[in-house]
């Protein structure tokens, strides 16, 4: 192609105190194309755009900006060469309105104070942009993670960037909400605006992108049109081919004892009515549309919130409501669906928290166990393969993918017989999917039970040994790993025909 690229990384390098993570890179994004970056957990991706956005000041190689070297020394220098990023970890200020944080930093005033209405316009004009139609007063802290990520990329879209960097805008996002993005980013395309996108969805790379650059731990690996198959995709970016995505093995249950029993479980505006029971080497998975109440469950079970009625028991004793303490103690583990606002303290050590759930019940006579919980941090840090430079890391450093490993790492050091997993892949790239799936086949074949909510539906039916479908708040239906299919689940979980595009 001889059209100039809106802006290229030439050659660059990142070093972070010993350790390079990107290495001689050169990527550049040319108008009216979407250019897809992949690679695995820790692969650099998010470092590379991080030099894009001035966040980080690449060590060697320069930044081109329509044929010109600059430099960015700040997201403003960034905006204001016309480069919009919506990052991976969300950047809203949970205390503020979806107007004030769509608006930041760029509030319309009148007679020096804030002009609420024109911040609300504004702001809705802007969500107008993805065909969001929502309350703009309403705080973020009170929307799911999905609606955050579309109040997020709202606000990148109205700062009319010519250059859009977007770093796993659709992993929170149903696939009814992926395609609202998708027809954005096609407009976009149009109007000449260049783009950067990153995702593990490898499905989304043919369906939006022009060509895809492949990083390998940092190292460019090479530049292939989106059109690649996804197997070769894999092999480009894992360096193998990947032989099974869902490599479960089925315990067999008919001897097996009840493990978690869910009985009546009602909470007021959120579910009614569920009782189920898993067994000890069972997979439960859960599906539903978004709003069925399935994380609202689990968090329930976990000891998150309280409920207005019903009980939960494991192994027959029934848990106090709201404790979270209590659930830990009877062995339940639970990982969340954002592991920023739930799951994880980012300023501390991977070596906290992964020993978070566990440094309390392994104290000997009450002397916190330091070097028994960084032995074991240690232990299971090198079993998922997490990718860090030491184990004192602040976990915020790591990369996406490898933060949602640690919060599964978290249950593995404490033993936990009962998982609650809400969304347990999200964000986590092909081959370390495998490596979760792995561990669950671990746990289920020590006699742990599983429960696991996803959205996913080929992993729902992939590695579950029985499927229950939620609706509204309700069980809809229980299909065996037999009967179960996309259609069937499908059939169950939708309120009507018109829905069933909003599961993935
Ligand atoms: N501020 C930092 N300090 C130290 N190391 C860092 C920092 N930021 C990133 N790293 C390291 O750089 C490597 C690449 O991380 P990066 O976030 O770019 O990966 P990624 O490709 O975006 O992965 P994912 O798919 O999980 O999001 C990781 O090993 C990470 O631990
Ligand atoms: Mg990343």
């Amino acid at each position: 192609m001889t059209q100039q690229p809106l802006l290229t990384l030439q050659n660059v390098s990142k070093v972070f105190g010993p350790v390079t993570v990107i290495n001689d890179v050169t990527v550049s994004v040319y108008p009216g194309r979407v250019q897809v970056l992949l690679g695995e957990n820790g692969a650099g991706k998010s470092t590379l755009i991080k030099m894009m956005a001035g966040v980080y000041q690449p060590d060697s190689g320069h930044i081109v900006v329509d044929g010109k070297t600059v430099t960015l020394p700040n997201t403003r220098a960034a905006e204001a060469v016309g480069i919009a990023t919506i990052h991976q970890e969300l950047n809203l200020v949970p205390t503020m309105s979806i107007a004030e944080n769509v608006m930041l930093g760029r509030m319309p005033t009148r007679h020096g104070l804030v002009d609420r209405r024109a911040l609300r316009q504004q702001a809705r004009a802007a969500l107008a942009l993805i065909g969001l139609d929502i309350d703009v007063d309403v705080l973020v802290g009170d929307l799911g993670i999905a609606r955050q990520q579309l109040v997020e990329i709202a606000k990148a879209l109205s700062i009319n960037a010519r250059i859009l960097i977007l770093d796993e805008p659709t992993a929170a996002l149903t696939r009814h909400e992926t395609e609202n993005l998708f027809a954005v980013m096609a407009d976009l395309r149009q109007r000449g605006v260049g783009m950067l996108f990153i995702s593990h969805h490898l499905d989304e790379i043919a369906e939006v992108g022009d060509t895809v650059t492949v990083l390998r731990d940092g190292e460019f690996i090479g530049e292939v049109p989106a059109s690649t198959s996804e197997d070769e995709l894999v092999k480009l970016m894992v360096g193998r081919g990947i032989e099974d995505q869902f490599p479960r093995l089925s315990e067999n249950l008919g001897q097996a004892a009840e493990v978690l029993t869910v009985d009546n479980l009602t909470s007021a505006g959120s579910f009614r009515d569920i009782s189920f029971t898993i067994k000890a080497g069972e997979v439960l998975g859960i599906a539903g549309l978004v709003g069925a109440g399935r994380t609202e469950l689990i968090r329930a079970i976990a000891g998150a919130d309280r409920y207005t009625s019903g009980t939960v028991a494991v192994r027959g004793q029934i848990l106090p409501k709201g404790s979270i303490k209590a659930a830990i103690a009877a062995g339940i583990g639970h990982v969340p669906e954002d592991r920023k606002g739930q799951g994880l303290v980012l300023d501390a050590s991977v070596n906290n928290n992964l020993g978070y759930a566990t440094l309390a019940s392994t104290a000997k006579l009450g002397m916190v166990d330091f070097a028994g919980q960084r032995s074991r941090a240690s232990a299971v840090a090198k079993r998922l393969r997490i990718r860090m430079h030491t184990i004192d890391q602040p976990i915020g450093a790591l990369s996406g993918g490898n933060q949602q490993k640690a919060v599964f790492g978290r249950w593995i050091i404490a033993a936990s017989t009962v998982l609650l997993l809400d969304e347990p892949t999200r964000g986590v790239d092909v081959g370390a999917k495998v490596e979760i799936y792995e561990l669950m086949n671990t746990i289920t074949a020590a006699g742990g039970a599983i429960l696991m909510v996803s959205s996913e539906l080929p992993e729902i039916l992939g590695m579950s040994d029985r499927i229950l479908v939620m609706r509204d708040g309700r069980l809809a239906g229980e299909l065996s790993s037999a009967e179960a299919t996309q259609d069937a689940v499908m059939t169950l979980a939708a309120r009507d025909v018109d829905e069933t595009h909003e599961q993935r």
